[in-house]
């Protein structure tokens, strides 16, 4: 019998992130590479019986004209992150993925990312927005008839869009589907409609950015409505990872922290993005909230994020967090985290799309999967902030599955 295989639809596929896992994916389906960075290949998680990785197959929408294959050259040359002969031997399922990639919309993306676009993509400028919906929908099942695949989660790893606008976040869903299709004036951004499509084509959704995606109260809506299941936002790789596990060591000694200042200097496509302080702020918010969350009280935060060209994919953080101790005394903790930012996220992206594939798979066809949150910065309707716990309840996940077969 053959095994069913199982399709990954990449919104910005062919951006750092999305490249570095379809090059992983490769490299892991052929042998090539060890499982380190990926937290579905814990041990505990054995018992899942989750899918091998030569059971994915990728496709995706972008904006930008370019391909996986000349995306990973340049990535290979601008930050030494994929060796020349990994490159070589992965070469040839990229070039399978790259005919799976559509043009995708420029929809309420804002100036920066419009300034991305390439002319295949520009082409669908004049079309409706009904005709765009239909346009993303069609493009996904085609993609799961084609390839004749059991399932699509359709993941979101494009550039962070604008914070969505207020009246989006107060839309029911009654109001939602009547915008659309009235529709020159939906207020829904890009990755919202992505995620309606993904909906219509009966899709899992996760959203790795920050942006709105399904984090909207019209779109969990619809995700009961259309039984999918779904899970974001912004993917938790770094320093905010750092501050999800360092974070509740200060209040567990109840050592009270004054400031936590992080700086972030890095130099990727994203960092160009987000060197606009309309598009950053949506990340700020999203690095920022953690703290006051776990600690109980609001210290004095700043987070910065600098775009430095010459830094590439290497992102350097540096955190200073100045604490008070016993008889009031005063001291800090310093790190600093070096780290390839494609390489931290895109196993992470794997991992959580094999976990949504098991969810599907087990019967549970819809809603937000909170077994997910240790994953995200701003995980949906997390139980808890801390990444120790979030990472216990995807352990307790992984027990009631395996009990269930
Ligand atoms: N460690 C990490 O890298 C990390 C961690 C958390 C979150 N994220 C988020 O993941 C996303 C991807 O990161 P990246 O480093 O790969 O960024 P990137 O800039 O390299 O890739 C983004 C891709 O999305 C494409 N794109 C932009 N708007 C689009 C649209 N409307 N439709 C289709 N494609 C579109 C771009 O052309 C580009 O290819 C970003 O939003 C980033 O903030 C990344």
């Amino acid at each position: 019998m053959t095994q069913q295989r199982i399709g990954i639809w990449i919104i910005g596929a062919w951006g750092g992130v999305a490249t570095t896992a379809a090059v992983g994916l490769s490299a892991l389906k052929q042998g090539l590479t060890g499982t380190s960075g990926l937290v579905s290949e814990n041990p505990y998680f054995e018992k899942l019986n989750l899918k091998n990785w030569d059971q994915f197959v990728v496709g995706g929408h972008e904006i930008r004209d370019t391909s996986f294959v000349e995306a990973a050259r340049y990535f290979s040359e601008n930050s030494g992150v994929f060796h020349p002969a990994l490159l070589q031997a992965v070469e040839e399922d990229l070039k399978a993925y790259d005919q799976n990639v559509k043009p995708g919309t420029l929809i309420h993306v804002g100036d920066t990312i419009r300034s991305l676009a390439g002319d295949a993509v520009r082409k669908f400028d004049t079309e409706s927005l009904q005709e765009t919906l239909t346009r993303l929908t069609n493009d996904i099942s085609e993609f799961q008839k084609q390839h004749d695949l059991a399932h699509v989660v359709v993941v979101n790893l494009a550039s962070t869009e604008p914070p969505v606008e207020e009246s989006a976040k107060s839309l029911s869903l009654a109001e939602l589907k009547e915008s659309l299709a009235s529709a020159v004036t939906s207020p829904v951004p890009a990755s919202t409609l992505y995620a309606i499509a993904a909906m219509n084509a009966g899709c899992s959704h996760l959203n790795f950015t920050p942006s709105a995606g399904t984090d909207l109260p019209a779109l969990i809506e619809l995700a009961e409505e259309k039984q999918v299941l779904h899970a974001g936002r912004d993917g938790k790789t770094g320093e905010t990872l750092m501050k999800s596990v360092l974070a509740p060591m200060f209040a567990h000694r109840n050592l009270n922290v004054m400031s936590w200042v992080g700086h972030n200097i890095f130099g990727n496509l994203d960092g160009k993005v987000l060197d606009d302080p309309v598009n950053k702020s949506n990340k700020v918010v999203s690095k920022d909230h953690l703290l006051t969350e776990i600690l109980g009280y609001k210290p004095q935060t700043l987070v910065s994020i600098e775009y430095i060209e010459s830094m590439g994919d290497w992102k350097t953080a540096w955190d200073h967090i100045h604490f008070k101790g016993f008889l009031d005394t005063k001291m800090a903790l310093q790190f600093t985290w070096q780290g390839t930012d494609s390489i931290l996220a895109a196993p992470l992206m794997l991992d959580m799309v094999r976990f949504t594939e098991r969810e599907w798979r087990r019967g549970n066809k819809s809603g937000i999967m909170t077994h997910l949150s240790s994953f995200y910065k701003s995980p949906m309707q997390a139980t808890t902030p801390e990444f120790e716990r979030q990472y216990q309840q995807l352990e307790q996940w992984a027990d009631t599955v395996s009990e269930e077969s």
